[in-house]
């Protein structure tokens, strides 16, 4: 793509031509190093446009300039990823990760599980439990095997909790929910944790800024985090994507009271796809002081970021307002930082003002140095130590199991000391076992079916999906 402005070009025009709009900020003065010196991710998506190369040369100037996290729009779901049955299409993801690569952005991988662009062939095997099971595996497990080590964090699963006044799991128009159950969102995680163990995982949803209250999705997902992390489902951060409207003023408390629930639970929160938009119809009407207003709440939302110590990334659904699914499919307009000109709004330096504000001794990072100064190798994904110490494959004896009929055979075990063989249901619940196992144990008790097997020796341990049969 050819470039017609150079940033300073772009900065220029913005002093010169934004009559509306005044950038108060230096063009050499980023948000992306304002983040990065205080161990923060501050982005946003990169649209289908530009995976298409239609859009304008100004966008991924200013992309890759201003943020350090990346996530692709639409190019990594389901149906874009796996079009036909266990044929993949990984191309458009590449060219991703490719860019955040040349440009030191990390990736987040978005989404794995969810009810919505999910292809169309799967819906072939709608009620079929063991198939979909078998189908849902085998995309998680090839499309995080593929980014291994190059995607930091996947969605792991996506809006399963309904919109009901109580909050419950979303039991309609979901392939997964209605032919799996509820343990699609446990099994998916363990699959993804297993394709790539440093990856982080997230689950992530919508109306989670609403609060707290009994029965609130907000609520529902804490529950369902603490009880993910009592059983060893390997969560470790939450999305709120937060695409709220300039009425909504409690939002940014809102947040700041989940992220301090899931600070308790060693859980990370994130921004995954904030936006904050105006009705529709008030476009062409909007006022200096409905930009101010629009200023104050990304302020405030970042704002909370910085002081929450376990918020990391802090990502916006769009770049500018010439593209941007709020005005297709929302009814609503201009949510973001850049206006349709690319002129940076009010919005812009209120986030900039936010960042100084804090400064960077005062920020707490929830990442270690190996995520914020990786080596090149893995520049846009994890290769260390993910940030909230997952129950992670330190295998040095090479343990390793296998059944034969009902029995279960351990391989690699230290003489002296003894195992213990835990085995948990695809919800995570403890249903078998056993202290004191020198090589094999009978497992009679438990019916057909998959299972997670966990065997552990002094701090060996071997994590393992199974099929009882
Ligand atoms: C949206 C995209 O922006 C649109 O282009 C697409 O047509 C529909 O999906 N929650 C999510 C995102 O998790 O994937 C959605 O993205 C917006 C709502």
């Amino acid at each position: 793509m050819k470039k017609i402005h150079s940033l300073s070009r772009i900065a220029l025009d913005a002093a010169i031509i934004g009559a509306g709009f005044m950038n108060a900020y230096a063009a050499d003065e980023t948000i992306r190093e304002l983040a990065k010196e205080r161990g923060r991710f501050i982005g946003t998506i990169l649209n289908s446009e530009w995976f298409n190369d239609a859009i304008e040369p100004e966008f991924e100037e200013i992309h890759k300039t201003q943020f350090n996290v990346v996530v692709a729009e639409n190019e990594m779901k389901f149906d874009a990823t796996e079009p036909k049955e266990d044929e993949f299409n990984f191309e458009k993801g590449d060219k991703m990760v490719k860019y955040a690569q040349a440009n030191g952005l990390r990736v987040r991988g978005h989404a794995l599980a969810w009810h919505s662009q999910v292809a169309n062939w799967v819906n072939n095997y709608k009620g079929q439990k063991e198939k979909l099971l078998a189908v849902l595996k085998n995309h998680i497990t090839k499309v995080v095997g593929h980014w291994k080590g190059q995607i930091a964090e996947w969605d792991v699963v996506n809006e399963a909790v309904n919109d009901d006044y109580n909050a419950d799991w979303r039991s309609t128009n979901s392939v997964w929910y209605e032919g799996i159950g509820a343990e699609f969102l446990d099994s998916a995680f363990v699959w993804a944790h297993a394709a790539d163990p440093d990856a982080e995982l997230c689950y992530n949803d919508y109306s989670l800024e609403w609060g707290l209250r009994e029965g609130s999705k907000a609520s529902f997902v804490v529950e369902q985090v603490k009880r993910w992390k009592a059983n060893n489902i390997p969560i470790t951060c939450v999305g709120t994507q937060t695409h709220i409207e300039i009425a909504h003023e409690t939002t940014p408390q809102n947040v700041r009271a989940l992220a301090k629930a899931l600070a308790e639970l060693n859980v990370t929160l994130n921004i995954t796809e904030l936006d904050i938009g105006f009705p529709k119809g008030s476009a062409g009407n909007l006022t200096k002081a409905d930009y101010a207003k629009q200023g104050h709440l990304y302020r405030q939302f970042m704002d909370v970021f910085l002081e929450e110590p376990n918020m990391g990334e802090f990502v916006i659904w769009g770049l500018t307002d010439a593209h941007s699914w709020l005005d297709d499919q929302q009814g609503k307009t201009e949510g973001l930082l850049y206006d349709k000109q690319y002129k940076p709004k009010p919005a812009y330096d209120s986030v900039m003002a936010s960042l100084k504000a804090h400064p960077a001794s005062e920020v707490k990072s929830p990442y270690p140095d190996s995520i914020l100064n990786p080596p090149d190798s893995c520049k846009t994904g994890n290769c260390g130590d993910s940030i909230n110490a997952l129950p992670r494959f330190n295998n040095k004896q090479n343990l390793s199991v296998h059944f034969a009929g009902r029995t279960l055979y351990i391989t690699g075990l230290a003489s002296k000391t003894a195992a213990k063989v835990d085995i948990f249901d695809m919800q995570g619940h403890l249903v078998f076992s056993a202290k004191d196992v020198k090589d094999n144990i009978e497992i009679s008790s438990i019916p057909e079916g998959l299972y997670v097997v966990q065997i552990r020796q002094g701090v060996t341990r071997l994590t393992k999906q199974i099929a009882i049969k």
